[in-house]
């Protein structure tokens, strides 16, 4: 459908298109390509991705060749300047889906050129780095955004709604498991595996969730890990972690938390990922799988390597439509579309006089806010530091939060000296 004529365009540009845009920019973009977005207070707006940069520019030519018209002809760049030549396309805004690692240099090059950034789970490693990008948005009026796609998972919401009207009352503990395959670390991220963890990469949706979800003071940090399949066993390259957090809450009550999650289970494991949440209330508890929803499917030759026999149909599945059409459509694309339509809100919602008052409105949505990101960054970083002292031959050490010696404080068992990882408060 071609757009109306005085429809406004959005322009994106996306940062790294490995496995996550695939399976979630890549149908938003799509689809906004073919329908574009709607919405009283914008009217209709066009979004279209007009530049992207990756690393060797391989995946980019490969899509575009495959996706056809599928997708706007957008511009492609590869290499060490390949943000800057994309952000010179004039964008509206733009996604970075960078490993890791690399998220906090191309969000700060993106808010610099003064364009909204949407940025991957975990945004980044340091608070430091979270500081630099929030004044820097707040510096250059745009957006500072982070995908969190497990909170708008629908048995999320419903947690949150039954805690938030307290049906379910004062969490007490609970524990999260995400184990990925070994597909994941021997070969989908071979490249950028060095030195890196399964907690960094896939703890942090369930710090968020129960960041977001049980609102409280972050206070204590504990970690331990195993090695040995994935990187030697002395490194500081991990197969799994542990990870325990301690909350307190306004009444001077504490929760514990624990995240498990590993990223060398069987390939032939009958789910893509295995999932798994219990929290317990002063008057209830609360059991979640989100592998085990209800389907379970075999076919000869396929499940469970090529297809998986447990399917996840509400993050990110492919469907035949009742009326026909073919869609790609869940949360994990949802998420995306909403800050969609929150820059477009921004530039497009009203009078140019009231833009700042739509940036702050907009800001004020926590949910994806990255000034809001801090307690899940504090834990990230945490986790990082009591991985390296271990790998160091030191483990066992212990984040503190807000204590008297700094925001965030690592003790070493046996040693006086605090580490201060962060000055300022959390
Ligand atoms: N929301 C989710 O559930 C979810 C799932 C998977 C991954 N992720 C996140 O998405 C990010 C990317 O993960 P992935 O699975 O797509 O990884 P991937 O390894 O499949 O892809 C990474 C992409 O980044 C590009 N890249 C690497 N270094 C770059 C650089 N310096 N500049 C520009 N491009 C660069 C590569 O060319 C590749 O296109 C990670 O932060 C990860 O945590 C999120």
């Amino acid at each position: 459908m071609s757009p109306q004529a005085d429809c406004s365009t959005i322009k994106a540009g996306m940062v790294g298109m490995g496995m996550i845009f695939d399976e979630t920019y890549c149908p938003f973009f799509e689809r906004a390509h073919q329908e574009g977005l709607f919405d009283r207070r914008f009217g209709e707006v066009s979004v279209e991705l007009a530049a992207v940069a990756t690393r060797t520019g391989s995946r980019a030519e490969k899509y575009k060749a495959a996706a056809g018209e599928k997708i706007a002809d957008f511009h492609s760049y590869a290499g060490e300047d390949a943000v800057g030549k994309m952000l010179e396309a004039g964008l509206d805004f733009a996604c970075v889906a960078t490993p890791d690692d690399r998220h906090f240099s191309a969000a700060k090059a993106i808010l610099e050129s003064g364009t909204h950034v949407i940025i991957e789970k975990p945004s980044v490693l340091k608070l430091q780095e979270l500081d630099e990008l929030v004044a820097l948005a707040k510096e250059k009026n745009v957006l500072a955004k982070v995908v969190y796609h497990k909170l708008l998972d629908p048995d999320h919401k419903k947690l949150r709604t039954l805690y938030h009207d307290q049906v379910l009352q004062h969490v007490n503990n609970g524990y999260c498991t995400l184990l990925e395959p070994k597909s994941i670390s021997g070969s989908q991220f071979a490249e950028w595996i060095k030195e890196r963890n399964p907690g960094t990469y896939v703890a942090c949706h369930y710090i968020k969730l129960i960041d977001f979800t049980f609102p409280g003071k972050l206070k204590t940090l504990t970690a331990s890990g195993q090695r040995g399949l994935v990187g030697p066993e002395d490194g500081n390259t991990w197969d799994s972690t542990q990870l325990r957090m301690i909350y307190e809450y306004d009444s001077g009550r504490e929760a514990a938390f624990d995240i498990h999650t590993s990223w060398v289970t069987p390939d032939n494991f009958p789910g893509y990922v295995e999932q798994e949440v219990q929290f317990r209330f002063d008057n209830g508890l609360w059991n979640g799988h989100s592998r085990k929803r209800g389907v379970e499917c075999t076919v000869e030759d396929k499940t469970p390597i090529t297809m998986k026999n447990s399917i996840n149909n509400h993050y990110n599945g492919s469907f035949l439509e009742p009326w026909g059409e073919r869609s790609q459509r869940g949360y994990g694309i949802e998420v995306i579309e909403r800050f969609a339509r929150e820059v477009a809100y921004v530039e497009l919602g009203g009078s140019a006089a009231d833009r700042a008052q739509r940036l702050e409105e907009m800001r004020g949505l926590h949910y994806n806010e990255l000034a809001a990101d801090r307690q899940t960054v504090a834990t990230v970083q945490a986790l990082e530091a009591i991985l390296e002292r271990a790998a160091a031959g030191e483990p066992d050490c212990i984040v503190r939060v807000n204590d008297p010696n700094g925001g965030l404080v690592l003790y070493r068992p046996g040693v006086a000296e605090p580490e201060v990882l962060y000055e300022g408060t959390v």
